[in-house]
């Protein structure tokens, strides 16, 4: 994968997760964007007092990411302290189905790192809403 290897990328995922802002669910999460080029982005969760409010480290990094000018994402590593890693809730999946739609969806718990899980966007929201425009 690149130059980044899949075990750096998910270092970087369990780094971001430290500094995840989940003071309601108390759940750490942390991902990490890998782009074509070797570029690696981080995010973690933030919480909001209006639970709703919520943004997934997932789509944190996505969007960190895309505002920053980075494009051909072509896999994200996530992390959290749960057996076998958490898997990208539905939101996370139409936003990666949109603006990451090749990537490798790299998973695992945070007390494990160097065991992961990995999927495809692809298979993980198949027949995702696009526009032909916006991915
Ligand atoms: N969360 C993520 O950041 N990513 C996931 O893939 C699943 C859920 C966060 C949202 C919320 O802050 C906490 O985990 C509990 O749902």
């Amino acid at each position: 994968m690149q130059k980044v290897s899949k075990g750096q990328l998910m270092k970087a995922a369990i780094k971001a997760r430290n500094k995840a802002v989940a003071p309601y669910s108390k759940f750490k999460v942390g991902a990490a964007l890998l782009t074509k080029r070797g570029e690696i982005i981080t995010g973690a969760n933030v919480e909001s007092a209006s639970y709703g409010l919520t943004c997934c480290a997932e789509r944190v990094a996505l969007f960190s990411a895309l505002t920053s000018g980075k494009k051909d994402f072509v896999a994200i590593a996530v992390t959290a302290e749960m057996d076998g890693g958490a898997m990208p809730c539905g939101a996370c999946r139409q936003l990666l189905f949109e603006y990451a739609p090749r990537a490798v969806v790299i998973v695992s718990d945070s007390r494990k790192g160097n065991q992961t899980k990995e999927f495809l966007v692809s298979d993980l929201l198949p027949g995702g809403f696009t526009f032909e425009t916006s991915v």
